[in-house]
């Protein structure tokens, strides 16, 4: 059972009893303006976390994704995961997704320091990246703060809600981090 503890936060796997809680941002357009995905149905949300429930269990995890709960409320307000794109390469990728109501607090900051400090220090990745849409002004910033580097902008690599859009590609290598911070 993962968990990970911040200054507010508590990151752990979820539960099949999390659906409602998720269904609740991410049935939202706004929350899924910039993602691959539609905003999610109930049946979608169900089955994601299912999904994520059984990734969860297995005994050589590439996937970390992660309910994120503010402590403080002890309430699921979004969630940040890691997925080893090469295991070998020791290389992950990171994503993250809030509540509207909790935007702008540092709360995805928060979250995805603790997934990306548990990626070099404790699964000795080498280096972690992430993906975002250049108008995600939002998620930029969160992946800046974090201190990663934008190494490249991909043209129209990607079709978001019936239009081509371009990527940023963001990373930070495990030496920039450990001296870092
Ligand atoms: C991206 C997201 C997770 C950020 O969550 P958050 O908890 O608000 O993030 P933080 O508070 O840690 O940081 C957000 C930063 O973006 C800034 N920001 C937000 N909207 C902005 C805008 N329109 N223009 C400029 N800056 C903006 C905030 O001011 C803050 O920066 P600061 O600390 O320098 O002031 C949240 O907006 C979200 O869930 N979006 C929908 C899902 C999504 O797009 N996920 C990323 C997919 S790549």
């Amino acid at each position: 059972m993962m968990r990970l503890i911040t200054e507010r936060l508590l990151l752990r796997d979820f539960e099949l009893d999390d659906w409602p809680a998720l269904h609740d941002v991410e049935s939202r357009p706004e929350v899924a303006r910039y993602q691959s995905f539609e905003p999610r149905t109930v049946a979608e949300s169900r089955a994601y976390v299912a999904g994520a429930c059984e990734e969860a269990k297995q005994e050589t995890r590439e996937t970390y994704d992660l309910a994120v709960t503010l402590v403080s409320e002890d309430r699921l307000i979004g969630r940040c995961g890691m997925g080893l794109t090469d295991p070998d390469l020791g290389e992950g990728m990171l994503w993250f997704t809030m509540h509207p109501s909790y935007w702008g607090r540092g709360y995805a900051t928060e979250a995805a320091r603790g997934l990306v400090d548990f990626g070099f220090r404790e699964l000795r990745l080498h280096r972690i990246w992430a993906d975002c849409d250049p108008a995600n002004v939002a998620s930029s910033r969160v992946l800046e703060k974090l201190g990663m580097r934008r190494e490249g902008h991909l043209r129209e690599n990607a079709w978001i809600k019936g239009a081509w859009a371009d990527s940023l590609i963001y990373a930070i290598l495990d030496r920039e981090w450990t001296s870092s911070s």
